[in-house]
């Protein structure tokens, strides 16, 4: 069971996080599912838009700390949540977001990919990467800054700050902002639009509008290759075992504890 619920109609493939008592999280199988779908969907002459929703009032609360935990014991973290982060980057085809309720670490960055991307009043933008002990990823450090400006991109991927709705929109993350209620059904409705246009005209000038990606992959790497470097140093190590004991975490202790190993 991948806690994805996939699909299909009206040429739009709907990708569901259906894993709600845990608020979403992504597991690698979840990211595996969610790779392959958007693959698949990309080769499906049946399908033009893919589209995110979560369920029961989460997007995601990003990444599965049980699954960062077990990365600090492997000494590295499961490369689906890579294969997922390139098949997003990767998509020909494009994608749609509607968020309800919390959108956290991936579930914000994740945006940054999409085409189109709807917020209900009570949604929260979050990424704690550094109360983690770690870094921002999935490209967002290259395409934040000159996206929402310095100081905002600062606040949100390093001072970990919420940002509503409303500073969602201001920030240019997401289109437009609507009652709970409303938003699968506007956002639906907008995938449905984008499905509707001319196929070889709607690819061709949203691979335009993207431009060329090499520079994201290779940032997507090189986040990668330091987001590993950091879930092996002591404070993420004690932010993972402190959000599973259900503690606050003790960063001085834990390096104190490092330095006398
Ligand atoms: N990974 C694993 N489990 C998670 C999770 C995550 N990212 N987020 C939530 N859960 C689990 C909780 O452990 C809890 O499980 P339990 O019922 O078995 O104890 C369940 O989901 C409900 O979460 P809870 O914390 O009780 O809900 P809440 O409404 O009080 O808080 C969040 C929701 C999302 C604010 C909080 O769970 C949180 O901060 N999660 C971590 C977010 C995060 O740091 N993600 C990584 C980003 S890189």
């Amino acid at each position: 069971m991948s806690d994805i619920a996939i699909s299909v109609s009206d040429g739009v493939q709907l990708l569901r996080l259906t894993r709600p008592a845990k608020k979403n999280a992504l597991t690698a199988d979840m990211y595996a599912a969610l790779a392959a779908a958007l693959e698949a969907g990309d080769a499906d002459d049946d399908i033009a838009v893919h589209v995110f929703l979560g369920s029961e009032g989460v997007f995601t609360a990003g990444n599965d700390i049980a699954d960062f935990m077990a990365a600090v014991e492997n000494g590295r973290l499961d490369a689906q949540v890579f294969v997922f982060m390139r098949a997003l980057v990767g998509s020909r085809k494009p994608i749609v977001a509607g968020v309800d309720g919390l959108a956290v670490g991936i579930g914000t960055t994740m945006l940054m990919h999409c085409d189109l991307a709807y917020a209900s009043e009570t949604a929260q933008f979050r990424t704690p990467f550094l109360d983690l002990g770690l870094i921002p990823e999935a490209g967002s450090s290259l395409l934040m800054p000159p996206q929402l400006g310095h100081v905002r991109a600062f606040e949100l991927l390093c001072l970990g700050a919420p940002f509503d709705a409303e500073q969602a929109l201001a920030a240019g993350l997401i289109n437009r902002v609507l009652p709970a209620a409303e938003l699968e059904g506007a956002t639906l409705e907008a995938a449905r639009a984008v499905a509707a246009k001319p196929r070889h005209a709607l690819f061709t000038a949203r691979q335009l509008l993207k431009g060329d990606r090499q520079a994201l992959f290779e940032r997507i790497e090189e986040e990668a290759r330091i987001f590993e470097d950091c879930l092996k140093s002591p404070e993420a190590r004690e932010a993972f075992q402190a959000f599973l004991e259900k503690r606050a975490p003790d960063f001085a202790r834990a390096r104190r504890e490092a330095a006398q190993a």
